[in-house]
């Protein structure tokens, strides 16, 4: 099917074709064009504060490393070796050098191959050929965020208005602290479902009872935007009794910002705080999530655990419905859905992102 009908189909509001929510090939075109050229979110900037500090992680399915060089400049790098393809480093730490634990080789904190064993009696091997591959990395108050395309456009641009936003909606993220992962888990369905879940709250006053007996989710109080490449749903928080939780604090709104191609911010009415929640495509059928938390300052535990398990009752529900999709999708009965663009259009947008990224 060609761009243009696809286009054409998103404008009348059909879903993308059932299929590419479990073709393997569709992926494995996403990982090329979409998840090796995107800033996505990679970890918690307090982890690599001191010289030699790193972290690994994964965008799409390439291995990172980040770390902090000894002058304090942030660097990273694909963490795969440029000898045979291990991965250099594992978990987070602190180190002089990273080094390989298949055959050794070492390379220095700016990514450069220090030294490999037995090279020396190799005729014409350069260390300067072999440092680790750089990609870009950037931050957002204790964010850390990568991106695999170095000739991809700058972190702001992706972000857009989103920092202006936040900041205007009571949220500095600079002032945030992490308080540790929570959810990490494997949703039984393919990525974009997940994400287009994140990116409506239709399916909120049936499926998630208690998140609407907190938040006002009917369409007149429930706000959708979209930008470039983020989206934002701002909702009030309701009054009354019977609330899941008690939720006094400065922000008074649910704010839900999704980033291109899978990461979102979260905040509920509270303290302030942002909850990272990321979706990673482990295949065609699999996504892998987790929620990191950064909340001000002096947050009681006691209410960083409450909240944090209000989300994860939310996160139920929800991993429930998109596993659900995914084998309604799979089963091969539909060839579209059907999207109502009055409180779908995020999803619209996002289908639209995805096409022209495959294109
Ligand atoms: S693969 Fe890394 S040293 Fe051999
Ligand atoms: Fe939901």
């Amino acid at each position: 099917m060609s761009n243009p009908q696809l286009l054409a189909d998103l404008e009348r509001g059909l879903t993308l074709p059932a299929s590419w929510y479990s073709d393997p090939e569709i992926l494995r075109l996403e990982q090329a064009r979409i998840f090796r050229r995107s800033w996505q979110y990679a970890g918690v900037a307090s982890d690599v504060a001191d010289p030699g500090a790193f972290f690994s992680c994964r965008v799409g399915d390439v291995p990172i490393v980040v770390v902090r060089g000894r002058a304090g400049e942030l660097r990273a790098f694909v963490n795969v070796c440029r000898h045979r393809g291990h991965e250099v480093a594992k978990g987070c730490g602190r180190r002089e050098t990273l080094q390989c634990p298949y055959h050794a080789w070492t390379y220095d904190l700016d990514g450069s191959l220090r030294a490999a064993p037995r090279s020396e009696r190799e005729p014409g091997f350069d260390n300067a050929d072999w440092g680790l591959l750089p990609v870009l990395v950037d931050t957002w108050g204790p964010l850390v965020l990568v991106n695999p395309d170095l000739d991809a456009a700058p972190l702001g641009e992706t972000l857009g208005d989103l920092p202006a936003e936040v900041a205007r909606r009571g949220l500095d993220p600079s002032t945030l602290e992490y308080r540790g992962r929570s959810r990490e888990i494997v949703v039984a369905a393919n990525w974009k479902i997940v994400v287009e879940n994140f990116l409506e709250c239709y399916h909120c006053p049936v499926a998630h009872k208690s998140f609407s007996r907190l938040i006002d989710v009917d369409p007149d109080a429930y706000e959708l935007t979209t930008a470039r490449w983020t989206s934002s749903q701002i909702a009030p928080a309701r009054a009354g009794q019977n609330l899941p939780y008690d939720p006094t604090g400065e922000i008074t709104e649910s704010q839900f910002y999704f980033i291109w191609p899978n990461w979102t911010l979260n905040t509920l009415p509270g303290p302030p705080h942002l909850r990272v929640l990321v979706f990673q495509p482990l295949d065609a059928e699999r996504t892998a999530t987790f929620v990191d938390g950064f909340w001000a300052p002096g947050t009681p535990d006691e209410i960083v655990e409450e909240i944090t398990a209000f989300g994860t009752v939310v996160g139920q529900e929800d991993t429930e419905l998109v596993e659900s999709v995914h084998r309604g999708l799979r089963s091969g009965a539909l060839e579209h859905g059907r999207l109502l663009a009055g409180s779908e259009h995020l999803l619209q947008h996002f289908q639209r992102l995805v096409v022209d990224a495959l294109a």
